[in-house]
Formats: C-alpha cells, structure tokens, sequence
C-alpha cells in the first residue's frame, strides 16, 4: 500500500525550527505537508496563517495543503493561493456559498479541497464532488492537534469512495485528518483513505520525526 500519502500536519512542530522540522520530515519521504489554520471563532483554538506560510514556501517544494478551520473562508482564498498553497480545503459546515468558493480556489490556481466534520454526512457533498480534488473526513473534531481518533468517521470514508465511483470520478483524494498513527493509518487506509494526516505521531512521536514517519509508513506496509 505505498500509493497512500502520509502528509505530517505542521501544527504539532516546534514552530521555532520549522523548516529544520519539514527538511527532517522531507529526508524520511515526505513530500506533503498539512497546513492548519485557525481562527478562534469556528474553531475554539488559534494557529499559524499567511505569514508563516509564506516562510515556508521559500524553503520548500513540497506540496502544501492547507486546511482553513476558519468563517468567511471566502476572504482568505486569495492571501493564501498568494502565499504558496498547492490546495485549499475549506469546511462544507461553514462555506454558506460552497459552490461558488470552490470554483475560486481552482480559478486562483490551487487545487481544491472539501472538508467534513464528523457529525457532517458525506452526502452533504453530492452535488459538489466532481468540483474537488480531495475531500477531508475529520476524525476527530477540529481545533486541536492530539486528540483521540474517532473509528465511527471511516464508514464515511467508504462512502465517500463509493459516490465517487457511483459519480464516475476518478484520481479523488479522501484524506483523513485528526489522531492519525501507526494504529490508526490501516483502518483509515483500508477503509478507503489516501492521505493520511498525522501531526503528533511524526513530530511529537517516541523517536525521532524520521522514525516516526517510517513507523507509520511502516504499518501501512505491514497491516494493510
Ligand atoms: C485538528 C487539525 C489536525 C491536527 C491533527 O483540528 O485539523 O490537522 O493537526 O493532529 P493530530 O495528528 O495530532 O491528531
Ligand atoms: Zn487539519
């Protein structure tokens, strides 16, 4: 099962060593990494925005994803297309014109993505899914790195998988996004997930970011 995706979720680094952290996470064979951003009003928590990502599109070419946990998503897509991100994913909960923002993230150039929270079903998504390149299923509710990993999200994982086929849709990412490990990655995995998040597992793991990362690369390997 080396075709999944482990993306490191920055949100769990030492923001003082950033780059050093992604250049680690790259040597282990990253190549994607989850930009977490969020505003204190839809998510009870702050992180990290333009600025920083623009810091960290100077020093890497990685693929860089960017998870708005914020309202208005729409005032935002531009400042961060500007500042670097390959893709955009906004949350279908608070987009109140979602069609219309995912048809600006793919003008301003970024790929597009869609996220749910758990308590959001996938058929939300029906009328939009041929717009994304990726649909995001929380597993855990959103604001907060280190959270335990909620099982009951990935019968959604499948089912996003199954409206894709039904749609016809071929190449769709589905990411999972929240308590992401060496246990949890091949039921994710399994159920249908190709990118997998993990932030605590890889940069606040038992070993080093390398080991972490190759723990988790490793039970996909092996358990899936
Ligand atoms: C949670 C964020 C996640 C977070 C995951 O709101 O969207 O990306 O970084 O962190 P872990 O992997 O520690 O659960
Ligand atoms: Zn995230």
């Amino acid at each position: 099962m080396n075709d999944k995706i482990i993306a490191p979720s920055l949100l769990a680094a030492d923001f003082a060593r950033l780059g050093e952290q992604v250049a680690e996470a790259e040597e282990a064979g990253a190549s994607w990494f989850h930009f977490d951003v969020m505003d204190g009003h839809y998510v009870p928590n702050l992180s990290i925005g333009i600025p920083v990502l623009e810091s960290l599109r100077a020093v890497t070419e990685s693929f860089l994803d960017v998870h708005l946990m914020i309202d208005n998503p729409q005032i935002f897509l531009e400042p961060f297309a500007r500042a670097g991100a390959d893709m955009i994913t906004i949350h279908q909960e608070v987009a109140v014109h979602l069609h219309r923002d995912l048809h600006e993230i793919r003008r301003l150039g970024a790929r597009v993505g869609v996220a749910l929270n758990p308590s959001t079903p996938a058929e939300t998504l029906s009328e939009v899914l041929p717009l994304v390149d990726l649909v995001l299923v929380m597993t855990v509710n959103p604001g907060f790195g280190g959270q335990a990993f909620i099982a009951a999200a990935l019968p959604k994982v499948q089912r996003v998988r199954e409206m894709a086929l039904d749609m016809g849709i071929e190449g769709l990412h589905v990411q999972v996004d929240g308590g992401i490990g060496p246990e949890t990655a091949p039921p994710a995995a399994r159920a249908g997930a190709d990118v997998l998040v993990a932030g605590s597992s890889v940069f606040r793991g038992p070993g080093s970011i390398r080991e972490n990362y190759e723990a988790i690369r490793a039970s996909l390997s092996v358990r899936v």
